[in-house]
């Protein structure tokens, strides 16, 4: 059976970080995608062919078969032929993995690395920090109230606040959360020259690779010395648990050390910025939604719900087939590559009566923007709690909220969400 091709216009554009950053055109190609070539192949000029999955439930079955779909054999993040080569070129057993994190593990290192922070981010131990994590919540308020009424609320705020729960958990000092958040951005929104360590354009993979490896050596570099100082003097945060925990009775070899600081320091707060300024973006435009969930009595789950289905931070991740494997009414063969595309699938039409509406009270929703299975977000416990947190805290002491000016995407296409959410607002 011949494989079906994209048009050239959907498979530029998911590949494009533009497009991610312009976001409703996409959307359009997405729509169109779901409806007529749901599982299709993109052909670019820069990257090997790939599966675009766009509905949920082919998202749903990939996810749930890690022994078919793999995670550590190609890129887990949509990465160019000369990014790919390069960054084979410069690893460990030509893999390609510039950092081996758990996203970058397959089955029996994946469990085995999992497990030893897992039980940190369940929601019974995160009752055990619900109320450092409002303090914090507090502190944010009582900064954003300070500005006096109009601000920038993702720069302002929303990337400052999971950042700060975060780095309180790991176990960083808050003098090096700066340093934190900018080698975040450089490592997902490197495309962004808003955001990217030389403010010029990435126009070539040799660029982007030296970037990855100058941030990763930064990252290297400041979590050994956090090892060392928790190997002799534990502390009851996660750095002392990665620091001193042992795998097959050894410790953790270096590389994967640094992938597990990297990826519990990264993973955890853009994305967390980016739900967060999505829900105050909608309650902004939407004087009603406002009103009622300003109330401190309101229950914020449905608006939590949504607004992560709505923003769907982490707007892709890539899967490699083992072997052969029918789905979605296709075949795929062993060693293709597959797009997650998450942006898709919570737009799904045959999930979501009216996707395209942002609406809390949608009775069961079964958002993907935390995808699936055995990689299921660790931290989606940790995410939700947080947001609810804020709202709770900051909604009550505010008595209006209004757009200032015109919101603004990251230009990426891994993680996105607003890098600029002007607000104006009133003190209650
Ligand atoms: C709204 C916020 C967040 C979103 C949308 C999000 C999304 C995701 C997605 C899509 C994955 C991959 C799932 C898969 O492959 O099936 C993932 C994995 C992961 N996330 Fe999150 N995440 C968020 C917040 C967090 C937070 C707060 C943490 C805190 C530590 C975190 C830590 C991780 C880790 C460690 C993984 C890798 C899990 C594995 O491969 O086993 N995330 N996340």
């Amino acid at each position: 059976m011949t494989k079906p091709i994209l048009p050239g216009e959907v498979a530029a554009a998911v590949v494009n970080p533009a497009a991610y950053g312009a976001w409703d055109p996409l959307h359009e190609q997405l729509a169109w995608a779901r409806a007529n070539v749901p599982l299709g192949i993109a052909e670019n000029h820069d990257h090997d062919p790939f599966w675009l999955v766009t509905r949920h439930a082919d998202i749903m079955a990939i996810s749930r078969d890690p022994q078919r779909f793999a995670n550590g054999i190609r890129p887990t993040v949509l990465t160019n032929r000369d990014g790919e080569a390069l960054a084979r070129a410069a690893t460990p057993n030509n893999d390609g993995h510039l950092i081996r994190s758990l996203v970058q593990m397959d089955a029996p290192d994946h469990m085995k690395y999992r497990l030893l922070t897992q039980s940190w981010f369940m929601p019974k131990n995160l009752k055990i920090v619900e109320e450092r994590i409002r303090q914090i919540a507090r502190e944010t308020v009582d900064h954003m109230l300070e500005t006096g009424g109009t601000c920038d609320f993702a720069r302002d705020v929303a990337a400052h606040y999971p950042l700060r729960v975060i780095m309180d958990i790991l176990g960083v000092p808050p003098e090096d959360e700066p340093r934190m958040l900018m080698l975040t951005q450089q490592l997902f929104g490197p495309t962004d020259p808003e955001l990217n360590r030389s403010r010029e354009a990435i126009t070539s993979a040799e660029q982007a690779i030296a970037m990855l490896n100058y941030v990763i050596a930064d990252f290297e570099n400041y979590f050994g010395t956090l090892t060392a100082d928790r190997r002799a003097n534990p502390r009851e945060d996660i750095a002392t648990v990665i620091a001193n925990a042992m795998v097959g009775g050894e410790q953790i070899p270096d590389r994967e050390l640094a992938g597990y600081y990297m990826i519990i320091a990264t993973a955890g707060h853009d994305t967390t910025s980016a739900s967060t300024a999505g829900a105050i973006m909608e309650l902004a435009k939407n004087p009603a939604l406002f009103e009622r969930f300003r109330s401190a009595t309101s229950d914020k789950a449905g608006l939590i719900e949504e607004a992560i289905r709505w923003t769907t931070p982490v707007q892709h991740f890539m899967r490699s087939a083992r072997q052969d494997v029918e789905i979605g009414g296709q075949t795929i063969r062993e060693g293709d590559w597959l797009m997650l595309n998450y942006v898709s699938g919570n737009r799904d039409e045959d999930v979501f009566g009216d996707p395209f509406a942002f609406d809390p009270d949608r009775e069961k929703n079964q958002q993907i923007a935390f995808g699936f299975g055995a990689h299921v977000c660790l931290g989606q416990h940790l995410a939700r709690m947080e947001m609810r947190i804020l709202m709770e805290e900051l909604l009550p002491r505010l008595k209006s909220l209004d757009l200032a000016g015109a919101p603004a995407r990251v230009e990426s296409v891994f993680v996105g969400g607003l890098k600029r959410l002007p607000i104006r607002f009133e003190a209650a």
